[in-house]
C-alpha cells in the first residue's frame, strides 16, 4: 500500500470513527435521561430475583431492611420483573397523582383475564374515567345514605349465624362484606341465581393466585371456567334487569344508565372487578379490628360505651341505624383508621413507567414496574411515632399529608372507600353492643395471601352479652 492510499485509508477510517463519536455523543445529549444511574439496590437471582424473600417473610421486615440499606427510592426485581421501591410520600404522590400519566396501572396477564379485561383497574385515560365516573355515582355518600339499613339488616343476621359458635372470623367476615358488595351492586333485587353466582366466585377467587396452567384438572382451568359461568349470570341479571322499568340506583343501574353505552362484557368485568376489590379488602379490615379490640379492653370499652349512647339516643326503640348515626361515631371511626395503618393490608401497589422516566435523580427506564411502598409510609416514626404500637387516640389529629393512604392516591385511588367504613362501623355497631368474643389459639401469627392476615384467619368464639 503507497503512502496516498494509507493515507486515504486513515482518513475514512477516522472520519467514521468521529461519525461514529458524533451520534453518541448526540444521543448522550438528545436522551439526557440515560446519563441517570438507576436507583440503589440489589436485583437478586437472575428473574426469580428477590420474590421469594419477599413473599417468605414479614413484608415489613423485607421492606424496612432494603429501605434502611438503600433509602427511600430503590430497585429489585419480584415476580419476574425489574421494579423501583419508593417509600417517601412525596415520591408516592408523584407517581399516584401528580404524574399518574407516566405510571400506569400493571397487573399479570393471568390476572387480568381471570377479572375480565374491560375491568377498571387495568385502564387509564377516557374508558377509565368514564368507569369511574360511573363507579363513584353508584358509590358516593348520597347513593350510600339510601342502603345503610339495608346494610344493617345483613350485619344483624351476620352477627345472629355466629352466637355460641366457633367461627374463622375472616371466612365469617368475606360473607358479610360479599352480601353487602351484592347489596350496592345489585340493590335489593332478588338476584336469581344468587347461590349460583357465590358458588362461581368461590372457585374463581381459588385459582386467582394460582399457577396460570389453562389445562383440564389445574385450579386455573376450574377459575377460568367459573370466571366464564359468572359472565353467563351477569349477562342473565342484565337480561331482566332491561325488562324493568324503574330506574336503579346501584351500580348495575349507574351502568346501565350510561347513555354512551357499556357493552354487556364491559358491564359483568367491572362487576365482577368490583366484587373482587370489595370483598376481602373490607373483610380483612373488619377481622383486624375483631382482633386489635380484643387485644386492647380499654379501646373496647372506649367504643362500646360511644355505640351503646347511640341505642340510648334511639331510646331503646328498635329503629335502623342511619348515616346521621354512623357520623356519631369518631373514636369508632378512629380504630378503622388506626386499624387500616398498623394492618396496612395492601402493602403496595404496582404501577408502570410508561416512558424513561427522570425520579430524584435516578433513571426508571421503561417498562419497569413502580411500587409506591403504603405500608412503609403508614410504618414510618418519621410520619407515625411508635408506629408498632396500636393507638387510635393518634389520630385525634390528623396525619401529615400524603402519609396516610389505605385507600390509595390520585385518579384509581378506592372509590369503594365510603362503603366500606360505613359497613364496619354498622357491624361494630352491633358486634360492640351486643356481643362479647375472646380469641382461640395463637394470636401473634400473620399470614399473606395476598392480603395481610391474623394466623388461620382468627378463630373466635362469640357469646350473647347477658
Ligand atoms: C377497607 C376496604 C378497602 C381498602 C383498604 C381498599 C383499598 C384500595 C386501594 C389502595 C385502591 C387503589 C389501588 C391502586 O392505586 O392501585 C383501591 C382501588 C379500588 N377499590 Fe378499594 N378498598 C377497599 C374497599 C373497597 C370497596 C368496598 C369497593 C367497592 C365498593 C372498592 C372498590 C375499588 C375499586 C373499583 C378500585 C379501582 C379504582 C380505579 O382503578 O380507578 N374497594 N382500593
Amino acid at each position: 500500500m503507497d503512502f496516498t492510499t494509507m493515507f486515504m485509508f486513515c482518513l475514512f477510517v477516522s472520519f467514521l470513527s468521529f461519525l461514529f463519536l458524533f451520534r453518541l455523543l448526540l444521543k448522550f445529549l438528545t436522551s439526557g435521561h440515560r446519563k441517570l444511574p438507576l436507583p440503589p439496590g440489589s436485583l437478586g437471582w437472575p428473574y426469580i430475583g428477590e420474590t421469594f424473600q419477599l413473599y417468605s417473610q414479614n413484608p415489613n421486615v423485607f421492606f424496612a431492611s432494603k429501605v434502611k440499606k438503600y433509602g427511600s427510592i430503590l430497585k429489585t426485581h419480584i415476580l419476574g420483573c425489574p421494579c423501583v421501591m419508593i417509600s417517601s410520600p412525596e415520591a408516592a404522590k408523584l407517581v399516584l397523582v401528580t404524574k399518574a400519566a407516566l405510571f400506569k396501572p400493571t397487573f399479570p396477564a393471568s390476572k387480568e383475564r381471570m377479572l375480565g379485561k374491560q375491568a377498571i383497574f387495568f385502564h387509564q385515560g377516557e374508558y377509565h374515567s368514564k368507569l369511574r365516573k360511573l363507579v363513584i355515582r353508584a358509590f358516593m355518600p348520597e347513593a350510600i345514605k339510601n342502603i345503610v339499613s339495608d346494610i344493617e339488616s345483613i350485619a344483624i343476621e351476620t352477627l345472629k349465624s355466629w352466637e355460641g359458635q366457633s367461627i374463622t372470623t375472616y371466612q365469617e367476615m368475606k360473607t358479610y362484606t360479599f352480601n353487602v358488595a351484592l347489596l350496592s351492586i345489585f340493590g335489593k333485587d332478588e338476584i336469581l341465581d344468587r347461590e349460583e353466582l357465590k358458588r362461581c366466585y368461590y372457585i374463581l377467587e381459588k385459582g386467582y393466585n394460582s399457577m396460570p396452567i389453562n389445562l383440564p384438572g389445574t385450579l386455573f382451568h376450574k377459575s377460568m371456567k367459573a370466571r366464564k359461568e359468572l359472565g353467563q349470570i351477569v349477562a342473565k341479571i342484565l337480561s331482566i334487569r332491561r325488562q324493568m322499568k324503574h330506574d336503579h340506583k346501584d351500580l348495575l343501574g349507574s351502568f346501565m344508565g350510561d347513555q354512551e353505552g357499556l357493552t354487556d362484557e364491559q358491564i359483568a368485568d367491572n362487576i365482577i372487578g368490583v366484587i373482587f376489590a370489595a370483598r376481602d379488602t373490607t373483610a380483612s379490615v373488619l377481622t383486624w379490628i375483631v382482633k386489635y379490640l380484643a387485644e386492647n379492653p380499654s379501646v373496647l370499652q372506649a367504643v362500646t360505651e360511644e355505640q351503646e349512647e347511640i341505642v340510648r339516643e334511639k331510646r331503646g326503640e328498635e329503629k335502623a341505624l342511619t348515616r346521621a348515626d354512623t357520623k356519631k361515631m369518631p373514636m369508632t371511626s378512629r380504630v378503622i383508621q388506626e386499624t387500616l395503618r398498623v394492618a396496612s393490608i395492601l402493602s403496595f401497589t404496582f404501577r408502570e413507567a410508561v416512558e424513561d422516566v427522570e425520579f430524584e435523580g435516578y433513571l426508571i427506564p421503561k417498562g419497569w414496574k413502580v411500587l409506591p411502598l403504603f405500608r412503609n409510609i403508614h410504618h414510618s416514626p418519621e410520619n407515625f411515632p411508635e408506629p408498632e404500637k396500636f393507638d387510635p387516640s393518634r389520630f385525634e389529629v390528623a396525619p401529615k399529608p400524603n402519609t396516610f393512604m389505605p385507600f390509595g392516591n390520585g385518579t384509581h385511588s378506592c372509590p369503594g372507600n365510603e362503603l366500606a367504613k360505613v359497613e364496619i362501623l354498622v357491624l361494630l355497631h352491633h358486634l360492640t353492643t351486643k356481643y362479647r368474643w375472646s380469641v382461640m389459639g395463637p394470636q401473634n401469627g400473620i399470614q399473606y395471601g395476598p392480603f395481610a392476615l391474623p394466623q388461620n384467619g382468627l378463630p373466635i368464639r362469640l357469646s350473647l352479652k347477658t
